[in-house]
């Protein structure tokens, strides 16, 4: 058994914030930034409503509607997050109230960017062990939260948001075959500190160190170096062509980098979606929104061969080959 995508969902923060807002509090410009990025605009969320534990559940409740499966069906959540509301309870159990799924298994996961992708292999893990029959998988992310808006070099890239699956066990569904990486090496240019440290706001420079701290030159040349690796390495691993590939769902961080990746691959940029025009870069929910956008639009369709591939802070990346 493995798992079969059923169902997804997403939700976007209502608020819109375009580059020419962010002009107006740091010295950029939309010349720049989509020059540079892609990017025209990015949702931000309400703090006081569009939290990460509301956004997450939204968008499983979406995804669960959209596979016409009732909460109470699902025996385990995975949540995906960097930056959760709470702790404890775990943005998974958040989830579970928002759906109604009582009794069942239970987790967050955080791994940066490629969470999601993190989610998704454990989930489809325990259903390949026979242990949960019906998951939910989501990624959420309030990064506006840890953004720091004094900095135009990484304020101007993050937006909130949220993307969810649900995984149904099916034996006619092909193995998840996947390959995640992480290294200690470079690990300096995407940081962010834990907030609760004791008696650490007392040093200088502490609170700004719990804001993201970039490189940005470093992350670039980190994953135009290594998704390129990942994913031959997945289609030698699991002997399939990359020209067989209908799509090439990428983590949307910056439209450049897409760009190196699908040239570095020899591919067609074509058959590389994107929504960072709109959304910014939003960490762990872009791959599972991204999906979902492109099922809604007919452009996500059964039988077709994908590579799921993200990168980010640890350094982490991983690649997945699934046939939808
Ligand atoms: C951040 C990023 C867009 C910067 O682009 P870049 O071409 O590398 O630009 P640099 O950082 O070299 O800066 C070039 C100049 O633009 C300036 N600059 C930086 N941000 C700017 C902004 N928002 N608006 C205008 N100028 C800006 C810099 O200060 C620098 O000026 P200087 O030459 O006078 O010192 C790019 O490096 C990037 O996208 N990296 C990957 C980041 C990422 O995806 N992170 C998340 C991974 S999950």
């Amino acid at each position: 058994m493995t798992g079969r995508i059923a169902g997804l969902g997403s939700y976007l923060p209502k608020r819109i914030v375009t580059n020419d807002d962010l002009a107006a509090i740091v010295e950029t410009s939309d010349e720049w930034i989509q020059e540079r990025t892609g990017i025209a605009q990015r949702h931000i969320s309400d703090p006081l409503v569009e939290k990460p534990s509301y956004m997450a559940g939204i968008a499983a409740q979406r995804a669960l509607e959209d596979a016409g499966i009732d909460g109470s069906e699902i025996d385990l959540i995975v949540v995906s997050c960097t930056t959760p509301d709470k702790v404890i309870p775990t943005m998974a159990c958040c989830v579970q109230e928002a759906v109604g799924a009582d009794g069942c298994g239970c987790f967050d996961i955080n791994s940066a960017c490629p969470g999601w992708l993190a989610a998704y292999n454990t989930a489809q893990s325990f259903i390949e062990s026979g242990n949960c029959s019906k998951a939910l998988v989501v990624g959420v992310e309030c990064l506006s939260n840890f953004v720091d808006w004094e900095d135009r070099g990484t304020c101007i890239l993050f937006g909130d948001g949220a993307g969810a699956a649900v995984l149904v066990a099916d034996e006619s569904a092909s193995k998840n075959r996947f390959i995640m990486h992480a290294t200690y090496n470079k690990a300096e240019c995407l940081t962010a500190e834990a907030r609760m440290q004791p008696k650490r706001w007392e040093e200088e420079g502490f609170l700004k160190s719990t804001m993201f701290q970039m490189n940005g030159r470093d992350v670039f040349r980190f994953a135009v170096t290594e998704v390129p690796k990942i994913i031959t390495e997945l289609s030698e691993k699991y002997s399939f062509d990359l020209n067989d590939i209908d799509l090439f769902i990428l983590h949307q961080a910056n439209a450049r980098i897409i760009e190196t990746i699908a040239k570095r691959l020899g591919q067609d940029i074509s058959k590389f979606p994107m929504t960072v025009y709109d959304t910014g870069n939003t960490s762990t929910a872009s791959i599972p929104s991204l999906m979902d956008r492109l099922k809604k639009e007919g452009k996500l369709v059964k039988g077709q061969k994908i590579v799921l591939s993200s990168f980010g802070g640890g350094l982490t990346w991983a690649a997945n080959y699934i046939e939808y």
